[in-house]
């Protein structure tokens, strides 16, 4: 599916409106996430649907689980792929697909996480990949979402994110999935030097390492 937000690939290989790496690729997973991981809420299979550079599919990996990232990016598939070699994690792989639309895992996977994935798809690709992902889940499975919400973004920005209000990510999730929770939540990410660009950031305020927190979304939910 094209994307109407960015051009992934290019973003990956610093060719696209960012100067430098892209803003997500922090070098750790998003703290969020991390929390969840050290509080002992992913089991094993676990897929990472939009794993970028994988960070927290690396950590999960360190740590004994197996860990699957699908990504639509063969750039940032390749440097997960070697992170992994890197880091002797055979328990950690690596493919490149689109997520709305991928098949070959089904029922595999007791654990699903989308860091910042959500608002990286059309809105119409949404249906798609929640099915998708649905059908890789094993019964029981946990899912997780870390997406933008509204108002992450200045208004005029343009293309931006797909952020979110709670009722719009509740809709769409629930058609599939049983929802535990949606609460607030902050995504971290590195300063963004867009050139030229004909509107000021919002500010958010910053973490202790001096990265943007920008307002979001953690959606727990399970498959029945
Ligand atoms: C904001 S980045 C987040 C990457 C990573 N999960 C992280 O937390 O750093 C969104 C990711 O979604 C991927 N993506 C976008 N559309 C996709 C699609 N249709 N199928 C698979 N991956 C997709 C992009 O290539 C990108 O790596």
């Amino acid at each position: 599916m094209t994307s109407d937000v960015i051009d992934w690939d290019n973003a990956y290989r610093g060719q696209g409106v960012f100067e430098g790496p892209p803003p997500w690729n922090i070098g750790e997973p998003q703290p969020e996430l991390a929390a969840l991981h050290r509080a002992g809420k992913f089991r094993s299979d676990v897929l990472d649907a939009g794993c970028g550079h994988a960070e927290l599919s690396l950590a999960l990996a360190a740590d004994g689980l197996t860990v699957v990232g699908i990504d639509l990016s063969p750039t940032a598939v390749a440097a997960a792929n070697k992170a992994a070699q890197e880091r002797n994690l055979a328990n950690a792989s690596f493919v490149q697909a689109d997520i709305t639309s991928f098949t070959g895992y089904d029922g595999r996977f007791n654990t699903v996480i989308d860091s910042t994935l959500f608002h990286s798809l059309p809105i119409e690709g949404r249906d798609g990949y929640l099915r998708s992902v649905h059908r890789a889940a094993a019964s029981g499975a946990a899912y997780y979402i870390l997406v933008f919400a509204k108002g992450a973004f200045p208004a005029e920005m343009e293309p931006k994110p797909h952020e979110v209000d709670e009722a719009e990510l509740r809709a769409a999730v629930s058609k599939y999935w049983q929802i535990d929770e949606i609460r607030s939540a902050f995504i971290h990410a590195n300063a963004m030097a867009i050139p030229d660009a004909p509107f000021e950031m919002p500010s958010h305020g910053t973490d202790e390492k001096g990265r943007m927190k920008f307002p979001a979304f953690l959606l727990s939910a399970h498959k029945a």
